[in-house]
């Protein structure tokens, strides 16, 4: 990415906190001009948002791609025919947004890809050799929500990353699932996150076993039950084993959700495939959900205070927010931000012609990881003001020692 000017972003902060919001996630993504909400559960990237979305994605795409998946990208158009070979056209009946187009022809807009990932390898994969793979995508989901919430949290139209792997027997699911079990913690950690992982139901999707990733928010819609003993969570309420303490209830976001699925799916769309013994045998699949879109929520609901967002340094939309306060004081700006641009450090530089305590807020709302201040003091003694968002900590550096530090900031965070 790049270094951006203010005044010519599509950054148009509010002053009075939005009616709209429910929470404070979305308070923070609708009045910094990162979200534009459209009608109840429908919402737009700006910019802003954008740039979070990309660089989540990035993360996600770096661990999925080391785990040996590859990313590919299918329709979000679907026919109902392929739903009706698995039985989920009722069982998703509710959720799905479904139309006739101008052939008759029913089609829905995809809620989820199990169905048309299992056409796709039914097509391709005849025989043992080809296996296993594991396939991905960043990609829309439609869901017709009951109760649409909390902004990205619940909508109608989401992006979620969607993994599925194909095994030919149990043992090659267990080594798959293990896999994209490690990559999932590896993301959410880069992403900032404190999570929590833990054994789930299979609910629509069938299958035996399944772990859920939650992030503890008071927005959440999951419940568990916390020990404050030893720290462990539950899914039932009970008095915690390991410690005999009293266990409390906790509201959770779910962000991740993957399931062994087995031969469900393949069985009744006859996805199968010659093993050694020239047996015809139904590839054993397993599939492997995260949130993308609600990631920027539950990162949020985890990082603010009463001025703003407070970005882990992944998932900000810039690195740094550099404020001129004095005009003379611009080109000597953006030739700082072009050095570190080589860096791979991206600054937003506020050359508004506002006062410093308006650039103040924005900065603190928008939530770079740093915000500098090119003012009087760099005029008198080549002095950057910089004040570290989450500790408040404020320190005093020379163009050199702060394009030091960003550099071993930066390197820190690979
Ligand atoms: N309506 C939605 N809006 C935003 N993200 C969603 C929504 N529904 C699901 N997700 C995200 O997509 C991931 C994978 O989808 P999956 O079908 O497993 O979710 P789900 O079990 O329906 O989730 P939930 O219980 O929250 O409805 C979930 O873990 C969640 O992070
Ligand atoms: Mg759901
Ligand atoms: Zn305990």
């Amino acid at each position: 990415m790049s270094y951006s000017l203010f005044s010519k972003s599509f950054i148009f902060t509010a002053r009075e906190d939005p009616k709209a919001a429910e929470c404070d996630s979305q308070r923070f993504l609708l009045k910094g001009c990162y979200l534009f909400m459209l009608s109840s559960g429908i919402y737009s990237y700006l910019p802003l948002g954008r740039r979070v979305l990309e660089k989540i994605s990035m993360i996600i795409r770096k661990h999925m791609n080391s785990a040996g998946a590859q990313e590919l990208l299918m329709s979000a158009l679907q026919p109902i025919e392929i739903w009706k070979k698995t039985g989920r056209d009722k069982i998703l009946e509710e959720v799905m947004f479904k139309f006739i187009d101008r052939k008759k022809r029913t089609l829905c807009l995809g809620p989820t890809h199990e169905e048309v990932i299992t056409e796709i390898v039914r097509k391709y994969a005849s025989s043992y050799k080809q296996l296993p793979f594991t396939l991905y995508q960043i990609q829309t989901k439609f869901r017709d929500e009951p109760r649409p919430r909390f902004g990205l949290v619940r909508s109608c139209e989401f992006i979620m990353k969607d993994a599925y792997s194909f095994d030919g027997d149990e043992e090659g699911l267990n080594v798959s699932y293990e896999k994209m079990l490690k990559a999932y913690r590896s993301i959410f950690t880069e992403c900032g996150l404190q999570f929590v992982m833990t054994e789930a139901d299979s609910g629509a999707m069938g299958g035996s076993v399944s772990h859920e990733f939650l992030v503890l928010s008071p927005v959440g819609e999951d419940i568990l039950f916390y020990c404050r003993g030893c720290g462990h969570y539950y899914r039932q309420e009970q008095d915690c084993p390991q410690c005999k303490s009293k266990t409390e209830e906790k509201r959770m976001i779910e962000v991740g959700h993957i399931f062994k699925l087995g031969t469900k799916y393949s069985a009744a769309q006859n996805a199968v495939f010659l093993d050694r013994q020239g047996q015809r045998r139904p590839v054993v699949m397993g599939c492997y959900g995260i949130g993308v879109s609600r990631l920027l929520p539950a990162i949020i609901e985890q990082n603010f205070d009463a001025k703003g967002i407070i970005w882990p340094e992944a998932i900000s939309p810039f690195d740094l927010t550099l404020i001129v306060l004095d005009e003379s004081l611009l080109n000597e700006a953006i030739s700082f931000a072009q050095i570190l641009e080589r860096e791979d450090i991206d600054t937003l530089i506020d050359d508004r012609n506002d006062n410093a305590g308006v650039k103040f807020n924005d900065a603190g709302l928008i939530g770079s990881p740093y915000t500098a201040i090119m003012g009087k003091n760099y005029l008198h003694d080549g002095k950057i003001e910089v004040e570290v968002r989450k500790t408040k900590e404020r320190i005093s550096l020379s163009k050199e020692e702060f394009i030091n530090f960003l550099k071993e900031k930066n390197n820190e965070k690979k």
